[in-house]
């Protein structure tokens, strides 16, 4: 057991969880107003952010409109997208971009026909834009804006930058002094390096750590994706939403020796087909806009595909294009691809669906500010109301920043009222956890979570396999709260408790919708329900509990 004087407790103005681009946007802007610590479970740049391809969504071009953009929208959101949400996002977003590119970022420009050589932005096209809108720095686009905002915040003497170092729990003053009155205090962090507890002690508190793409076996996400944001919120009692709405990326690398690497959608953007194995472009009999149909739509016929030829995995051509064009334009994918032995100018891509992207979260009005106050949460952790039942391609590094922005006013607006935070915080109870000498217990747990929500809660689901998986997920979540009370803690359990809870929250979500909507497909209510009844699914603490 920890000793109370062994347990580090810090104290900082402004302290954010996550550095992808949600957090790091965040915290350049709080410097401005005090000292802000930013804490991130592995090294920095490790996030969903650093490996975006496709790029960011944004009105920029006279051809375009802002009310072009609210409509895409509003269109894949499938009747659930919160109007104001979306008209403040795509409105804002062409201001926070040229921040961006104060920063010094430069994206992906190409010659204006018959100018002498002048340059435009290259703006691509992805599932579901009526026009071309994103803007992309070749297809590295999240490594370049990461490197970015982490060369910003090196020079930023009010940030500090904690790396492995893995937040646990947030405190509230409800449980930490029994204050009628609730609000958040900080939070609990394991320092992966000491493996100490540490507690640290803010005004604010910004979750910003992404999204949940492993609580699935197969995934476009990153190691750091297990859900941490929406789990440790919702344990301090805020509601979270629409968590069912899991978006299936459609075009993932198939081959053994790819963990997970996207093609991204900017490909059929330019041309892209997909086809069968026996090389038949089939999305023509799903929708009109053939291989660019909006992800929820392309990721469902790629699944039928497959399970009416027994198929395990379809085809992605782009070699009808030429091939300087094909390697300038998608450096990474071509040589990526290459390491395995494909050589996308010359031979399609295998490709498969795969969990991608989080639409639901932690509910938040436009300014991040959660129901808890002192809490605020942004990026993909958070459900402001753009994404509806879908996300449109592109859309979520736009609500990042744009978002990020609004919290960090907000959070400067709500500063005095914070600021009686309590001088000194109950330190960790570690009580007589021992270190757990079945690890095997945490990995097996760990990969039948992501097996049960593949097989039961994918792209397409019954209430019979959603019902299944909640009974195996409660046993699951009985085994692993015992094994987590008697263990010291490392990142694997951590993380294990939060995936569990959120497929959880994801199955309970999925259950409540009678009717498919966007992205959650039930075969026993395959209509979506007409417009007045149309409503997020709200899950809190209390109504989850009993
Ligand atoms: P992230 O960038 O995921 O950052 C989360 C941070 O929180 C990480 O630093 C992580 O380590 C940290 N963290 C998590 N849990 C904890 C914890 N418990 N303690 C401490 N730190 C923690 N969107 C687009 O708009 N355009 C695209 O082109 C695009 N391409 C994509 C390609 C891929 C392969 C993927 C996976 C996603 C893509 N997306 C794209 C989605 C987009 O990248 C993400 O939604 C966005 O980057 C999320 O940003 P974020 O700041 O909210 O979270
Ligand atoms: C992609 O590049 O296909 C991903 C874009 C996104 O998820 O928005």
């Amino acid at each position: 057991m920890q000793s109370p004087s062994s347990h580090p407790q810090r104290t900082y103005d402004h302290l954010i969880l996550g550095s992808g681009i949600a957090g790091l946007t965040c915290a350049l802007k709080l410097s401005k107003h005090g000292s802000v610590a930013i804490i991130t479970k592995k090294q920095k740049a490790e996030s969903n952010t650093n490996y975006a391809q496709g790029g960011i969504a944004a009105v920029t071009s006279k051809e375009d409109s802002f009310e072009m953009h609210v409509s895409d929208t509003c269109l894949a959101g499938a009747g659930l997208c919160r109007e104001d949400a979306v008209r403040t996002i795509v409105s804002e977003g062409p201001e926070r971009i040229e921040e961006l590119l104060r920063l010094g970022l430069k994206f992906s420009e190409r010659e204006i026909p018959d100018s002498g050589g002048a340059k435009e932005l290259d703006l691509g096209k992805e599932g579901g834009h009526s026009k071309r809108r994103i803007l992309h720095c070749k297809d590295v686009t999240g490594r370049e804006i990461e490197q970015a905002l982490l060369q910003a915040i090196a020079s930023d003497d009010n940030i500090e930058v904690l790396e492995d170092h893995f937040a646990i729990d947030l405190i509230t003053s409800s449980k930490a002094q029994k204050d009628e009155t609730n609000r958040c205090l900080g939070a609990y962090v394991l320092n992966v390096i000491t493996r100490k507890v540490e507690t640290i002690r803010a005004c604010s508190v910004v979750i910003a750590t992404g999204g949940c793409g492993k609580v699935y076996l197969y995934t476009t996400n990153p190691d750091i994706a297990t859900g941490d944001g929406v789990a440790m919120a919702f344990r301090a009692g805020v509601a979270v939403s629409n968590m069912e709405f899991i978006q299936f990326h459609p075009t993932c690398l198939y081959h053994p020796k790819a963990k997970t690497f996207l093609i991204t959608e900017a490909l059929r953007g330019e041309g892209g087909v997909l086809r069968d194995l026996n090389r038949h472009a089939f999305m023509s009999q799903y929708h009109p806009l053939e291989s660019l149909a909006p992800r929820d739509v392309v990721a469902r016929a790629i699944d039928t595909e497959m399970k009416k030829s027994g198929a395990d995995h379809v085809l992605l051509d782009i070699t009808h294009k030429p091939a300087p064009f094909i390697i300038d334009r998608f450096p990474n994918i071509y040589r990526t691809c290459l390491r395995f032995g494909i050589d996308i100018t010359k031979e399609p891509i295998p490709v498969v669906p795969a969990a991608h992207y989080q639409c639901g979260g932690v509910i938040t009005d436009l300014n991040g500010a959660t129901s808890l106050p002192g809490l605020y949460a942004i990026g993909e952790v958070a459900c402001t109301g753009l994404h509806g039942a879908n996300r449109l391609a592109s859309n979520s590094l736009l609500e990042a920043l744009v978002l990020s922005h609004r919290c960090a006013k907000r959070i400067k607006a709500d500063q005095q009222l914070n600021d009686s935070a309590p001088a000194s915080l109950p330190p960790w109870e570690s009580g007589q956890a021992q270190a757990p000498d079945e690890r095997v217990v945490i990995s097996h747990n760990w990969d039948e979570i992501r097996r049960l929500m593949w097989d039961y809660v994918g792209i397409v689901r019954t209430d019979e396999r959603l019902a299944r998986a909640k009974k195996r997920i409660e046993n699951l979540q009985q085994e692993i709260q015992e094994f987590y009370w008697k263990s010291t803690l490392t990142p694997d359990l951590l993380e294990l408790r939060n995936l569990a809870l959120v497929a959880s929250l994801i199955i309970a979500s999925a259950l409540q919708r009678k009717e498919s909507r966007g992205l959650h497909y039930n075969l026993d209510y395959p209509e979506t329900m007409p417009a007045p009844s149309q409503r997020d699914t709200i899950l809190t603490l209390d109504s989850f509990q009993n």
